[in-house]
């Protein structure tokens, strides 16, 4: 198999099923084209469009998919997330509040003058 594309959240939320936009979401880091495939969904394309330009692993883990359905995922694969966007690195941003801080600025945060 080759290089997969990258993508960014951002780019998979353009693809929200809106305004005639085709349809994606991501499932462990991984990007999906489900447009065409939304309508054949067991489960109904209300679902789908819920989480239309979305991470929808949670969705996907909770309702406990068959082997069946996790093996049909690869046929709408289109891409993988950015290492900035997988969900691991997502956490640690939502841990420190979204903002990148160093040592020297934790401590400084931490003590005042006292890392100067
Ligand atoms: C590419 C993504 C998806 C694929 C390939 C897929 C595939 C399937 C398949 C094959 C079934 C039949 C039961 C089974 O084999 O497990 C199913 C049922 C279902 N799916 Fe999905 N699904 C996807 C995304 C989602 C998402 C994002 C959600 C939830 C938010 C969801 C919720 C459900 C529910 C609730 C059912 C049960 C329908 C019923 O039996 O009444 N699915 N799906």
């Amino acid at each position: 198999m080759g290089e997969l594309t990258l993508y960014s959240l951002n780019d998979v939320a353009q693809r929200n099923g809106r305004d005639g936009a085709d349809t994606w979401l991501v499932i462990h880091d991984m990007v999906y084209n489900v447009t065409k495939y939304k309508e054949e969904h067991p489960g109904g394309s209300e679902l789908i469009d819920e989480y239309a330009g979305r991470d929808a692993t949670s969705g996907f883990d909770d309702f406990g998919h068959s082997s069946e359905a996790k093996r049909m995922l690869k046929d709408f694969l289109v891409g993988e997330l950015i290492e900035e966007d997988k969900r691991a690195n997502r956490k640690k941003k939502v841990a420190n509040g979204g903002v990148k801080i160093n040592r020297k600025s934790l401590l400084r945060r931490l003590c005042g003058s006292c890392a100067s």
